[in-house]
C-alpha cells in the first residue's frame, strides 16, 4: 500500500532494540556447529517453531540459551553487522542498540570480546551504510545491584562508545528502586538514562523509573494508560515511550493487535512511537512492527508521519543532528 511505501521510505530512528534479540535462527545454527555446540533443536526450523511465548520471562529463558552460541569477537562482529545492514535495508538511519554485557561476562566472555566485535561491524555500517550507532549498556534486572555496579566498572575502557544506561530483564519482582546506586553513579559519568518499566509490571514502576533513576526514557512503558495521573506527567514532560508492537503481541502483554494502545497513547499527546525490541524473536523488524499496525489498528498516515518524527526527536542526537532528519 502507499502507507507501507511511505513507511518503508520515511528516514527512522530505532530506540529499543537488544542486539542479542536479532540473533536470527540461521545465525544460531551456524555459531552453534562452528564452536561444536548442541542445540536442543533438530534444525533451524526448529528453532523458529520454538518461538511461542506466554510471558516475558518464557522468552527470556529462549533468549539467554540462544546468546549462548556468541563465543568469540566475529560472533559478535556479524551479529552487529546482520543488524545494521538491516537498518540500511530499512531507512533506519540512527538505532540506539542495548547490548547485556551480563548475559556475556556471567559464562566467562570478557567486555574485550564483545566491545571490539561490535566497534568493528559499526565503523564499517558508519562508512559503507551511512548508519549512526549508539550503545546503550543495559543491566539485567534479576541480578543484584552490586553485579550491575561490577559491570558498570568493567565497562571503563570502553565509556566512550556508550552513550547511556538501561535496565532489562525480568521485570515482575525487580523494580527500578533495586538500582537507584548504580543510576546515580553512571549519570555522574555522564551517561543518559534509560529503563524498562511499565511492561508487565505496574505503573508504580514507571513512576520509579522517572523519579529514582532519573531516566531519559521509559522503554515500553505501555501499562502507563492504567494511571490518569502518569499519563498526565507523561505528557506534560513529553517522556518518550519506546513501544514495542509485535513484542507485546509476542509476550502476551496483549492477546491481539487490534487491542494495542499505541495509537491511544499517541492521541493522548504522549510521545511515543515504534521500536522492534527482539525481531529475531518476535517475528519483525521495524518496518514489520509497522505494517502490522497499519493492517489491525488502521494507522493513519498523520499518526505514521508523528510516530517516525518522535523516533528522532527522542533519540539522544545532538539537535543539529535531530534537525537534518526532522
Ligand atoms: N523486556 C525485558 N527484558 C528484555 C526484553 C524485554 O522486552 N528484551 C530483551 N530483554
Ligand atoms: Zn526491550
Amino acid at each position: 500500500s502507499k502507507l507501507k511505501q511511505l513507511i518503508q521510505q520515511l528516514p527512522k530512528a530505532e530506540l529499543h532494540l537488544h542486539i542479542e534479540g536479532t540473533l536470527e535462527p540461521e545465525l544460531m545454527w551456524r555459531l552453534a556447529q562452528k564452536h561444536n555446540i548442541t542445540l536442543p533443536f533438530a534444525s533451524v526450523e526448529a528453532i523458529q517453531d520454538a518461538y511461542q511465548f506466554n510471558n516475558l520471562q518464557s522468552f527470556l529463558d529462549l533468549y539467554y540459551q540462544g546468546a549462548d552460541v556468541l563465543r568469540d569477537e566475529d560472533d559478535f562482529f556479524e551479529l552487529m553487522w546482520a543488524y545494521l545492514g538491516k537498518c540500511h535495508e530499512q531507512n533506519i538511519v540512527h538505532t540506539e542498540i542495548m547490548f547485556d554485557p551480563q548475559t556475556h561476562t556471567q559464562r566467562g566472555i570478557t567486555y574485550d570480546v564483545f566491545m571490539p566485535g561490535f566497534a568493528r561491524a559499526i565503523d564499517k555500517a558508519k562508512t559503507e551504510l551511512g548508519v549512526s550507532v549508539y550503545l546503550i549498556l543495559s543491566f539485567l534486572r534479576h541480578l543484584s545491584e552490586d553485579n550491575a555496579i561490577e559491570t558498570l566498572q568493567q565497562a571503563q575502557p570502553y565509556y566512550s562508545m556508550i552513550t547511556a544506561v538501561g535496565l532489562d530483564s525480568a521485570e515482575l519482582h525487580n523494580p527500578p528502586s533495586k538500582f537507584q546506586g548504580v543510576f546515580a553513579q553512571a549519570a555522574l559519568l555522564g551517561f543518559k538514562l534509560v529503563a524498562h518499566a511499565g511492561e508487565e509490571g505496574p505503573p508504580e514502576y514507571v513512576w520509579e523509573a522517572i523519579n529514582l533513576l532519573k531516566v531519559d526514557r521509559v522503554d515500553h512503558g505501555v501499562r502507563s494508560i492504567e494511571d490518569p495521573k502518569l499519563m498526565a506527567y507523561l505528557k506534560q514532560h513529553q517522556v518518550p515511550l519506546t513501544v514495542c508492537p509485535l513484542s507485546n503481541l509476542k509476550l502476551c502483554v496483549i492477546d491481539d493487535m487490534r487491542e494495542h494502545n499505541i495509537v491511544e497513547l499517541l492521541n493522548d499527546g504522549l510521545r511515543v512511537m515504534v521500536n522492534s525490541d527482539d525481531p529475531s524473536y518476535f517475528g519483525g523488524y521495524l518496518n514489520e512492527n509497522f505494517y502490522a499496525l497499519v493492517d489491525k489498528l488502521d494507522l493513519t498516515e498523520e499518526d505514521t508521519v508523528a510516530l517516525i518524527s518522535n523516533s528522532i526527536s527522542a533519540s539522544f542526537l545532538p539537535d543539529n543532528d535531530k534537525q537534518e532528519w526532522l
